[in-house]
């Protein structure tokens, strides 16, 4: 593809199909990622780990499992909270970021415009509670991709191979464009460590950032969501 038709291209895909995505095709996106990403001091600072399979299927099943339990926390009383914190309950975080709650009060009206945007794409009404949160819980079915990629960082770099981490993964991201594929990057899969730990030899020197779901883009409504871009003249500076 021409370059500017491979950034138009990619969007975030929220539904896959079943396809399954040869194994050339992966390890060519994880090469071509790798070796075309530039890092500091070319120290390619990150590691991903691939889901495929009956893993990618027991991860499905944990992390689903897991979001339904913290969504039943978040509803439940203060000392049932405490009471889970104390007993270490599996439906709490122990991903290796605290996941953002509180946002900016400059950044939360994007992040309400762009979410306000996608339930109306999707026909979800603001007190259809049900409908929101099943849009939320199909993040931790992966949307029913079937690859899913988690990225880590080296905590030895500080904020420098997170930098680098994310510049790694957009540049998967537009490969995978290339070769026909959708993406997702998501920080919801950033929630829980413990589950993949199960499946992966993951180095203690590195941090879970988010995930990524790969497949080929199922002919959907969410699919066709487009969100409303700030322009550059929003973004740049102003001299003094
Ligand atoms: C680091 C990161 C984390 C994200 N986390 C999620 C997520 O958990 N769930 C989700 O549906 N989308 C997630 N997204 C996708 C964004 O919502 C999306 O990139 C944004 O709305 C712009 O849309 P576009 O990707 O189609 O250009 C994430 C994107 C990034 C870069």
């Amino acid at each position: 593809m021409e370059f500017n038709d491979v950034l138009d291209a990619r969007r975030s895909t929220r539904a896959f199909t079943q396809q399954p995505v040869p194994d050339t095709v992966l390890d060519a996106l994880l090469d071509r990622a790798a070796t075309a990403s530039p890092s500091w001091s070319n120290t390619q600072p990150y590691q991903v780990a691939v889901a495929t399979g009956a893993v990618l299927d027991d991860l499905r099943g944990e992390l689903s499992r897991r979001f339904e339990r913290l969504s039943r926390l978040q509803k439940a009383p203060a000392w049932k909270k405490a009471l889970a914190a104390l007993r270490r309950d599996p439906g709490l975080p122990d991903g290796d970021f605290r996941p953002v709650v509180d946002y900016p009060d400059d950044l939360q009206p994007r992040r309400v415009a762009t979410g306000r945007a996608l339930y109306q794409r999707l026909g979800i009404g603001r007190a259809d509670k049900a409908a929101r949160h099943q849009q939320m819980a199909a993040n931790f079915r992966f949307f029913d991709a079937p690859v899913a990629l988690f990225v880590f960082a080296h905590r030895g770099l500080d904020v420098y191979s997170v930098l680098d981490a994310g510049i790694f993964l957009q540049t998967l991201m537009l490969a995978a464009t290339d070769q026909g594929l959708g993406s997702c990057a998501q920080g919801a899969l950033g929630l829980w460590r413990s589950p993949l730990e199960k499946h992966f030899r993951i180095p203690a020197r590195y941090q879970l950032l988010c995930g990524l779901s790969l497949g080929y883009r199922a002919d959907a409504t969410v699919n066709t969501f487009q969100p409303d871009k700030l322009p550059a003249s929003a973004l740049r500076i102003p001299v003094r």
